[in-house]
């Protein structure tokens, strides 16, 4: 049986999700949650996330790289990792390939983004564990618009930091 799908991700409420290759916002309990939540997981990711990630490969990681530049990402794999790295991170040229890649591999699928990875899997996705950082943000990426599918929300926490308020919740598709 195929293996449901995971979107993670923090969204501002005009869905901002990334400035200048960064996150555009700094919120410690969630990048905890993130951690904890793909830890042992396989995370399925565009070329910038995995190159801006430092930690992706540790806490039993592994990654599907999704990108048209294979060699680049191996011997960045290699350089960063070491001689496991090809244990630990596969290459997939789009969407599709990355799924099917993950699906063989042991460990929940987690789709971490960017924008276009989320645009192409978010009709497919069982699952979307989201962080709604409930501020309008300035950012050059965005998340696809979710709200107008259909969700059940299996639960909710509210948070907040210095900065921003937000509401971290597990959103299943009734599709
Ligand atoms: N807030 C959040 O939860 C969150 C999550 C993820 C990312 N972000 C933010 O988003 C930004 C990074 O995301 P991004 O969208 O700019 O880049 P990205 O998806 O990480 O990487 C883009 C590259 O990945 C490959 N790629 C991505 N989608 C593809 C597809 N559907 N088919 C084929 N190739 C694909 C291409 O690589 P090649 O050029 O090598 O072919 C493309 O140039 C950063 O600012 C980051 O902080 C935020």
């Amino acid at each position: 049986m195929a293996k449901p799908l995971n979107l993670i991700v923090a969204c501002a409420e005009n869905r901002v999700i990334g400035r200048a290759g960064q996150l555009p916002w700094h919120i410690a309990e969630d990048v905890a949650w993130f951690h904890e939540r793909t830890a042992g997981h396989v995370c399925v990711l565009g070329r910038i996330c995995f190159e801006s990630w430092p930690g992706v490969l540790r806490e039993g990681r592994r990654a599907v790289v999704i990108s048209s530049q294979p060699e680049r990402i191996r011997a960045g794999a290699l350089e960063r990792f070491g001689p496991d790295a090809a244990q630990w991170v596969q290459v997939a040229g789009n969407v599709p390939a990355a799924l099917a890649l993950a699906q063989r591999l042991p460990g929940d699928i987690m789709i971490c983004g960017g924008q276009r990875v989320f645009e192409e899997t978010l009709p497919l996705a069982d699952r979307l564990l989201l962080t709604l950082v409930h501020a309008e943000v300035a950012g050059d990426v965005h998340f696809p618009e979710w709200r107008h599918l259909p969700w059940r929300e299996a639960w909710r926490r509210e948070g907040r930091d210095a900065n921003y308020r937000f509401t971290i919740a597990q959103l299943e598709s009734s599709r």
